[in-house]
């Protein structure tokens, strides 16, 4: 069964914008799970733009589900992740200005870095993933770095879907057999939709756990939040 965990930094970001607590952050992850959402994820980045560091801290106790921590393991980040233990954490490589992730982590150029971050985390008990693209090199060295898991970049599978959709998720199906060859579970993420999500899951039927935040907040507004939950997790149904 592929998991669904809800990336809500963009009711954050509503919040933000205005000051106060509306939309509130902390029930918005309470409804998400009560809708069906099989976990929550939050990317709490160095400017707290979007989820702050608080939240997370707050989020934590309500967690009935997974809860999944994305970010640049800064040393910040890891001391929050440390003190609230979240049941996943997905390193991301994230340059401090960037809008949004936009690329995975080179695996080889930082196997000793990732190494650290990762003997850190599993020392505590937390399941680590590692963001990646779909070069087979990378995939192959993930597990010197002890991680669980690694997660797949969609965003160029997104892209192209329209175009060609059996091309583009090509390299995705041979990462994600590579991955499951090494023992790594296999989490993907990023720009993930009503439109292609179920050809994701139909191809690659043994991803563990899709994180989506921004189609899902914005179906919402038009299909209200328990509805788009359901209507996702029905793309991962069968
Ligand atoms: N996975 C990672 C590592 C991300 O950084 C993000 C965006 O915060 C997502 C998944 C979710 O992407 P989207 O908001 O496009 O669904």
């Amino acid at each position: 069964m592929t998991k669904l965990s809800v990336n809500i930094n963009k009711i954050a970001t509503l919040r933000n914008a205005r000051g106060g607590n509306i939309p509130n952050v902390l029930a918005a992850a309470i409804n998400c799970q009560a809708y069906g959402a099989d976990g929550i994820t939050v990317h709490p980045r160095p400017d707290e733009r979007h989820i702050r560091y608080r939240d997370v801290i707050e989020i934590r106790p309500i967690i009935k589900t997974e809860f999944n921590i994305e970010g640049y393991p800064s040393d910040s980040f890891l001391n929050l992740v440390l003190s609230v233990k979240p049941h996943q954490v997905t390193l991301v490589p994230d340059p401090h200005d960037a809008i949004t992730s936009n690329a995975g982590w080179d695996i080889v150029k930082n196997l000793s870095f990732l190494t650290d971050v990762v003997t850190v985390l599993k020392k505590e008990g937390i399941r680590t993933s590692i963001f990646v693209d779909t070069n087979p090199e990378n995939i192959e060295n993930a597990p010197l770095t002890g991680t669980d898991r690694i997660e797949l970049y969609t965003e160029p599978y997104a892209s192209g879907f329209h175009r060609n959709a059996a091309e583009a998720i090509e390299p995705y199906i041979k990462a994600a057999r590579i991955a499951r060859e090494l023992g790594l579970g296999v989490n993907a993420g990023h720009d993930l939709n009503l439109d292609n999500l179920r050809y994701l899951h139909q191809n690659i039927p043994w991803i563990d756990e899709v994180s989506i935040g921004h189609a899902l907040i914005s179906d919402a507004l038009y299909l209200g939040l328990e509805n788009t939950i359901q209507i996702y997790k029905r793309q991962l149904a069968d």
